[in-house]
Order: C-alpha cells, then sequence, then structure tokens
C-alpha cells in the first residue's frame, strides 16, 4: 500500500490548542478525518480548496494583466468550458488577480431575459468605488460617476414607472453621454470614461461576465463593438467572460472580429495529477491521507470533472472513519455521493425541462455520449427534425444542452447521459 500524502511537521490543530492535542486526540479515535474539517466544496461557484490544473490559465491571464496595464495591444479572455468544470471559480480568482494589481473590478451574471445595461452599470459602479479612495481629484470620479448614472437611466425597464436607479450614486446624472439610448454607443463612452479613470492611476478595470452565453445578442453586438473600440484607443478596460462551451459561436455570429478581441481558454476536466493533487493538497492541510488504491477509485469515479472530484472527495471523508482514507472508504461512500449528485447537480436541472424536452434529451442519452446529429435525434423520436426545433431551442436556451457544431448537439452537463439512461423514461 503505498501512502502519497505526507503530513507536515507542524500542524494548525497543534498550533491552535497545543495543551489539548495530546491527552485528547488519541482518545477520540475518528478525530483523524473529522467531518467539520472537510475541507471539499462542491457547490456552484464554491472557492476549491486547492485550484488544481488551471496554471495555464493563471499564467495567461498575468500576462493579459500586465500587458493591458502597460497599454500594449492584448485581446481579452474568455473561458469556456462544460457545466461544473470550474468557469466561475476560475473568473473569481481572475477577479481577485486584478484586485491585487489595484485594478477596479466587477461582475455580473448575464441572464436570457434582462439587458445588460443595468448589471454593467452596477459593476463598473463597484469598479470606480475600488479605484476611488485612491485618486486624488475628486472630481474625475463625480464626473465619471454623473455619467454612469445617465447611462443607467436609458435603461428602457427604468423608463417605465420605476424610472429612479438608486444605486447610491449622489451625484447628477450628466447629459450627452452614453446616454443616447443606443447600446453600443453608451458601452463604448462609457468604457472610455471608466478606462480613463484608471488611466490616471495607472491601474486598469476588468468587467467579469458569467455565464456570458446568455447576452442577449444585441447586447452582445454592443458589447463586442465597445471592446473592439476601447481595444483600439488602447484604454486599460478588459471584459473578460466565462460561459458554455458554445459561447466563441455566439460571440462570432453577432460580430466576425470577435476572434480578434478574445482569447478563447476552453477548460475541461482534470488530468490525473490535478485531479488528486485537489484531493491530497487539502487532505494534507488536515494531516489526512489517501492510499493509491483510494486515489484510483477516486480518479475512476469523478473522471477528473472538478465537481465530481469535490463531491466524491468530500463523502469519502465524511464516510472514513480514519487516515489514510482507503479503497473500502471510497467504495462504501460511492453510492452517497452519487446520490447527491443526482439530486443537486444532475436533478436540479433535469427538473427545468418540460416533458417535451425531457423525450428530447432521453433520446440524445440513448444515441451516446458523443455529440449526436439532431437528424438522429428525430429518427429516434419518429418526429420531422423540423418539429423538435422548439424544444431544441429551449433546451439550449436553459444552458442544458449546446450545439457543437453545426447539425451536432450535446449536453453540457458531464456524464449528463449516464444519468438520463439510469431514469425511467
Ligand atoms: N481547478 C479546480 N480544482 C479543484 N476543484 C475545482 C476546480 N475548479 C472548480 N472546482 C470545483 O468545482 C465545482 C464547480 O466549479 P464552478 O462552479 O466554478 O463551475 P462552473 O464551470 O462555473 O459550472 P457552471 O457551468 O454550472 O456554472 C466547485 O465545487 C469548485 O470548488
Ligand atoms: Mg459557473
Amino acid at each position: 500500500m503505498t501512502v502519497l500524502a505526507t503530513a507536515p511537521a507542524r500542524t494548525r490543530r497543534s498550533t491552535f490548542f497545543p495543551n489539548l492535542r495530546r491527552p485528547l486526540y488519541p482518545a477520540i479515535k475518528s478525530e483523524s478525518v473529522d467531518p467539520v474539517r472537510n475541507p471539499y466544496a462542491p457547490g456552484a461557484g464554491q472557492r476549491p480548496p486547492e485550484l488544481a490544473g488551471r496554471d495555464r490559465e493563471l499564467q495567461q491571464f498575468e500576462v493579459v494583466l500586465e500587458r493591458v496595464a502597460r497599454g500594449r495591444p492584448e485581446r481579452s479572455m474568455v473561458v469556456t468550458g462544460l457545466r461544473g468544470v470550474g468557469k466561475t471559480v476560475l473568473l473569481n480568482t481572475f477577479k481577485s488577480m486584478a484586485m491585487q494589481r489595484l485594478w477596479g473590478t466587477g461582475k455580473i451574471e448575464a441572464r436570457p431575459d434582462q439587458s445588460i445595461r443595468r448589471p454593467v452599470a452596477a459593476a463598473l459602479h463597484m469598479a470606480i468605488r475600488e479605484l476611488a479612495p485612491r485618486h486624488r481629484a475628486p472630481e474625475r470620479i463625480e464626473e465619471f460617476l454623473g455619467v454612469l448614472k445617465a447611462f443607467a437611466m436609458r435603461d428602457p425597464a427604468a423608463a417605465k414607472g420605476t424610472s429612479h436607479w438608486s444605486p447610491g450614486i449622489e451625484v447628477p446624472a450628466s447629459r450627452g453621454r452614453a446616454d443616447s439610448g443606443d447600446l453600443e454607443i453608451d458601452l463604448t463612452e462609457l468604457f472610455v470614461d471608466a478606462a480613463s479613470v484608471a488611466t490616471d492611476l495607472a491601474v486598469g478595470i476588468a468587467l467579469f461576465i458569467d455565464e456570458m452565453q446568455d447576452v442577449q445578442a444585441a447586447d452582445v453586438s454592443a458589447l463586442c463593438a465597445a471592446c473592439h473600440e476601447l481595444s483600439q484607443t488602447g484604454g486599460p478596460l478588459i471584459v473578460v467572460g466565462a460561459g458554455l462551451p458554445h459561447l466563441p459561436s455566439v460571440l462570432s455570429a453577432s460580430k466576425s472580429y470577435s476572434e480578434r478581441l478574445f482569447r478563447y481558454a476552453r477548460i475541461d476536466k482534470l488530468d490525473r495529477e490535478a485531479a488528486d493533487l485537489a484531493l491530497i493538497l487539502p487532505a494534507r492541510e488536515e494531516d489526512v491521507e489517501f492510499t493509491q488504491e483510494a486515489l484510483d477509485a477516486l480518479y475512476e469515479a469523478a473522471d477528473g470533472y472538478p465537481y465530481f472530484v469535490q463531491a466524491y472527495g468530500k463523502v469519502a471523508w465524511d464516510l472514513a472513519p480514519r487516515s489514510p482514507i482507503t479503497l473500502d472508504d471510497v467504495k462504501v461512500s460511492a453510492p452517497e455521493a452519487e446520490e447527491e449528485l443526482a439530486v443537486g447537480f444532475f436533478g436540479s436541472r433535469y427538473e427545468r425541462a418540460t416533458p417535451a424536452e425531457r423525450d428530447y434529451m432521453h433520446a440524445m442519452a440513448q444515441i451516446g455520449d458523443e455529440p449526436v446529429p439532431t437528424s438522429d435525434v428525430a429518427d429516434a423520436l419518429g418526429r420531422k427534425p423540423s418539429s423538435l426545433s422548439p424544444a431544441r431551442d429551449s433546451l439550449i436556451k436553459k444552458g442544458l444542452i449546446y450545439s457543437a457544431e453545426r447539425g451536432l448537439i450535446a449536453f453540457t452537463v458531464p456524464h449528463f447521459g449516464k444519468f438520463l439512461r439510469a431514469q425511467p423514461v
């Protein structure tokens, strides 16, 4: 039996309770894998205890930040990948990196039924609030806030009755800038002004957009145009996105030059080494180890998908009586982890589909786990492809499936086909 993780010399526990440790811990047999100290974190956007296997993306973003700050031409980044692969977590890490460089940052989560105007205004407000205390000329900040307010107030939804957007901007809205009502013009002007405030401080501004595939078509186009304009003037403001694998095609359908605006980083499941590190390193912090066989079994179950790594790791930890966590512990805990995934990860998404959409997905699952031709789905259901378009389109809108390439369709959720095949039709 090989034990991979070795205990560090000094533990946190002994630092905090030097007097308690010796007499009590040997007496409490299950202490070594204490559920209270379980480090694993399955959940949407939950910061993992160890961000494994993303060094390349972090380095790339480091370069982006550095180049933008120096006014060098640079494409911004867009992270894409399947559900639960770690896009939100990576975006949040990028945000922290920008904040460490004293950049102003703001983040939005796009929704299919909402214009980005107000969320962008709120996010840039946050970014400017981060910069304001360090700015020597308060009137520059006030001037920008006036423009920001005018921009936000042009929201079409704001025109009817509830016209007052009150984000805590005390200054009066200015006139004649970023308030034309045309989002493309307004965003461009707003970005240029925000970038100019950041330039005063020799920093930049980063606007993060999660679930970017859900930005409405007209807004995508305006956003790309504004980024394009900004990239030409060299203003230090970048839009960093994250979304499902078809996001690049959403962007290029809107503006053909989008490939030149964004560097796409497709993130995928973790390789064996990274998946092991994601489990071992947090455990080592708590003096807990895994046997090699346990790691083999965990990799086989989780298949390297970050969400699954956290989910299986968490239950194995909770059920293991002592360190090291063994193959038996993993075997005993796997059904419980699967049950939790079936409810929380797969079930919650399945619930969102209508009966017709479920039929469509079951047909997909029966055909196989690779992207499947839409015509095969129609054949399997004995229907005309055109009659299935509504179900397919709304599944895409709900983010459950995506069009991998023309005529092909795939699940956005890893292992979803397997889950569906285990469900009664
Ligand atoms: N690099 C990583 N190493 C270990 N665990 C990770 C890593 N990235 C993400 N995770 C874990 O995976 C889970 C999913 O992460 P996250 O919510 O960021 O995924 P996502 O791609 O945004 O999913 P969705 O498409 O559903 O929004 C979280 O529990 C997180 O802790
Ligand atoms: Mg996410």
